[in-house]
């Protein structure tokens, strides 16, 4: 696939955080996300590829662009298939508080390389380089801890592991504490949790818990581009979405998904830009005539390239860019 398409795929992200960016603390999650959906859905067919969303904002009759099965790219007789996996707006809460930590993000593989996910819930593990090969999902969560703390050469008073902040995880934050571990408990927003865990300055060394499946295949491409590891476990709360797995031909609920599983090809490129501040990318700015900055990055999986983008834009020159 043609390299030049990861920078490519930022400008979906920067329009995506740049529409969002406007409902900074609006109260309107639902708003915020609509304007990433148009804003990312539009610079889309910029894009020479021949897209389906795999990973998106539902089914067709939930969500009337970038719903799961949408074709999207240019569809150019030469344009690459390819499975697209989007959060246009990972962390609507966040954004409608004018919360840190919200990211637009997209993930992209050949086609038939990514894992369409149902969309309920994933137990999930994520870690940088030096934690890949050393800890397992099946492992007892003690022994995990150990090895990481071997692997990354830093006391267990020294690890940080991050997790969403929910009464689920209760029992595993008393484990962690028992263990003497830090923990780093977050709102929402469990893509940006995952990959700052691959990058060693933020200081945060595993993810761990449940959040959203999709979501789990979007941060284990970026995992993957970063030559760590993510692991995961769907978690079905109901019969209904037991039945799902089943029709997805998911049998064992206990089946781990390793990071070959979720992202079955090394040319994977993912990109994600701030919306707002966070622990690897800073938020949208706006400026006074009619200038606005973002900060993103975008990873290739086959060569580990890591760029940030730092981005002024004139967005009167740039109408689509922000409404
Ligand atoms: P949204 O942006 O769709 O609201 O998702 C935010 C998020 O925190 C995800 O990052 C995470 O995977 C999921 O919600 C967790 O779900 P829940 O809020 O139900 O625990």
């Amino acid at each position: 696939m043609n390299r030049d398409l990861a920078l490519n795929l930022v400008r979906v992200t920067e329009t995506a955080a740049l529409r969002a960016a406007k409902y900074m603390g609006r109260g309107d999650k639902n708003a915020a996300d609509q304007a990433a959906v148009d804003g990312m859905r539009q610079m889309f067919d910029t894009l020479c590829i021949e897209g389906t969303v795999v990973i998106g904002e539902g089914e067709m009759d939930e969500a009337p662009m970038l719903y799961i099965g949408e074709k999207i790219g240019c569809r150019d007789g030469d344009a690459p298939k390819v499975d697209i996996a989007v959060d246009p707006l990972d962390g609507t809460n966040l954004i409608a508080k004018g919360r840190p930590n919200a990211i637009a993000v997209v993930a992209l593989a050949p086609e038939g390389c990514l894992l369409h996910a149902p969309d309920m819930y994933m137990d999930k593990l994520a870690v940088g380089p030096k934690g890949k090969g050393v800890v397992d999902i099946t492992a007892p969560l003690e022994d995990n801890i150990r090895n990481l703390s071997k692997a990354l050469d830093k006391d267990i008073s020294d690890l940080t592991i991050t997790m969403l902040d929910r009464p689920r995880h209760e029992k595993t934050i008393a484990r962690i504490r028992t263990m003497g571990a830090r923990i780093k408990l977050f709102g929402d927003g469990d893509v940006a949790a995952a990959i700052a865990t691959g990058f060693e300055h933020t200081g945060v060394d595993m993810l761990l818990g449940i959040g959203g499946a999709p979501e789990g295949v979007i941060a284990a491409v970026a995992m993957k581009c970063l030559g760590g590891d993510f692991q995961g476990r769907l978690v079905a709360y109901s019969q209904e979405e037991k039945e799902r797995c089943l029709k997805m031909g998911i049998e064992d609920m206990n089946r781990v998904f390793y990071l070959n599983d979720l992202v079955k090809s090394n040319e994977a490129f993912f990109a994600a830009t701030g919306v707002s501040d966070g622990e690897l990318l800073r938020g949208v700015v706006y400026y006074g005539n009619n200038k606005a900055r973002t900060h993103s990055v975008i990873m290739r999986a086959e060569t580990g390239t890591i760029r940030f983008i730092e981005a002024i834009h004139r967005l009167d020159k740039k109408p689509d860019y922000a409404i």
